[in-house]
């Protein structure tokens, strides 16, 4: 399905202190992984705390029609039989992957070394994504493409019935990208090799290493050079899904800029692919403890103490940081708006390509709200206004972004007078609680 229905207009009002435990739910990258390697593997996978957003619901339907078995057992607990690598069946119907990028591109690297055809469609965001960046890869593997002009879906795809290994350097800094060479390299003979100058998140290649797939990483002068052999049985898996930092930022940064709040957020990833975000707010001077570090999932977690941090200070976030903070921009540029000073995020276009052009929506609702924006095609300046110091009272378009939705209603939260956003339905694609567990803190987010 494509996601979402009909627009859901809301609104969010200023905040009381936020106050109590904001237990966020299973991370979306790990949560998508988990059923398709389970579909790779011959047998039983379990998984608990699978994010049952929509992306994700999404993806275990695209592995249902793979040929894998994908039974719900109770909340977050599921599980997936498995078919092996190249086991895939060809699907009688099109594959919609709804709103999710890490979906339709997983899914189009795990099936292009098998020799089936598949279509695969989205919603009205996923349609404008460009689809060359893993097609062009996948080529290289035997696997044909085709798109409407651009490479955009709807695109069918034909696996390669004999499959070449590749060797493949990244020209994005992307883990979708790698995610799916790799995948694609499960069902080629010999070593498929890719190559990454900056890291990305490494949940695949942890994975496949759980899994039981013969996997290296050696970091060299080129960057990151993944050498996966191809052909593994791979062997069933007990995942234990990990709380998503990317959802935990919300009530996070939320606590940050309303006043008087104390929160504590347990269970949030310290992977060094995914903590950007983290560290860029304690540069800034935000009041975050990090207490009880230690494994999850094969993931390491601390639990968070997030106190109101009226001492922000805008600053220049290192662009190599971007990709283990990629989708925290958005709500990194509404803290940067309660900071004092400017924030400058360099190094920031592959924003432009997320569920919507992330640049181009947070200068525009930050500026209908009343804050100072720059902005050129790699760069996003926020001005900031000081603790409570933004405007407000205006209206976002969140052109089917969840991320963008739920940045400015966290905006809400703190600014002089209510925002609101055209369309907040998308959140369910990765955090279908944010509304009650937000309001639950104390924020004061309705339906418009
Ligand atoms: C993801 C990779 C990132 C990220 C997305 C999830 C993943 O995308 O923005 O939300 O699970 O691999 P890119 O690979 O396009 O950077």
């Amino acid at each position: 399905m494509s996601g979402h229905g009909e627009a859901q207009p809301m609104i969010s009002g200023r905040s009381a202190p936020l106050s109590g435990v904001a237990e966020v739910p299973g991370d979306k990258s790990i949560s998508h992984r988990a059923l398709i390697f389970g579909a790779m593997a011959v047998g039983e996978t379990r998984i608990t705390g699978l994010l049952e957003g929509q992306d994700v619901l999404d993806t275990a339907k695209a592995m249902q029609a793979f040929g894998a078995t994908v039974t719900r057992h109770g909340l977050g607990a599921w599980s997936v039989q498995g078919v092996g690598v190249g086991g895939f069946r060809e699907p009688a119907d099109v594959i919609d992957c709804g709103n999710s990028g890490t979906g339709v591109r997983l899914i189009m690297g795990t099936m292009a070394t098998t020799p089936i055809t598949a279509t695969f469609t989205g919603d009205a965001s996923l349609r404008k994504r460009p689809m060359g960046r893993v097609t062009d890869p996948l080529a290289l593997f035997g696997t044909r493409a085709y798109g409407r002009q651009g490479g955009r879906l709807p695109m069918t795809v034909v696996g390669a019935a004999d499959p070449m290994p590749v060797r493949y350097a990244l020209p994005v800094a992307s883990a979708q990208v790698k995610s799916a060479v790799l995948l694609a390299g499960l069902n080629a003979p010999g070593q498929t090799v890719v190559i990454e100058k900056e890291p990305t998140r490494d949940h695949s290649e942890r994975m496949l290493i759980g899994f039981g797939a013969e996997l290296t990483v050696e970091k060299g002068a080129e960057g990151h050079v993944i050498t996966l052999t191809g052909r593994p049985e791979l062997r069933p898996q007990t995942v234990a899904v990990p709380r998503d930092p990317s959802s935990a930022a919300f009530p996070v940064c939320a606590a940050l800029i309303v006043e008087g709040s104390d929160i504590r957020v347990p269970g949030v990833s310290q992977n060094l692919t995914r903590n950007g975000l983290y560290l860029t707010l304690v540069e800034m001077g935000a009041r975050i403890d990090f207490e009880n570090p230690r494994e999850e999932g094969g993931e390491s977690v601390a639990d968070l103490r997030v106190r109101f941090s009226p001492g922000l200070k805008g600053i220049e976030v290192p662009p190599d940081r971007a990709p283990s903070m990629i989708d925290e921009y958005p709500i990194l540029s509404v803290v940067a708006a309660f900071a004092e000073g400017r924030t400058v995020m360099r190094g920031v276009k592959e924003l432009r390509v997320k569920e919507s052009d992330r640049i181009d929506a947070m200068a525009r609702g930050l500026e209908a709200c009343g804050a100072r924006i720059e902005e050129d095609e790699d760069t996003l300046i926020v001005h900031g206004m000081g603790p409570g110091g933004l405007p407000g009272g205006g209206t976002a378009q969140t052109h089917l972004d969840h991320r963008i939705a739920m940045s400015f209603l966290v905006a809400g939260m703190a600014a002089k007078a209510e925002i609101a956003v055209d369309d907040g339905s998308p959140i369910v694609t990765s955090f279908p609680i944010f509304e009650g567990l937000m309001n639950g803190l104390g924020a004061a987010i309705r339906r418009g």
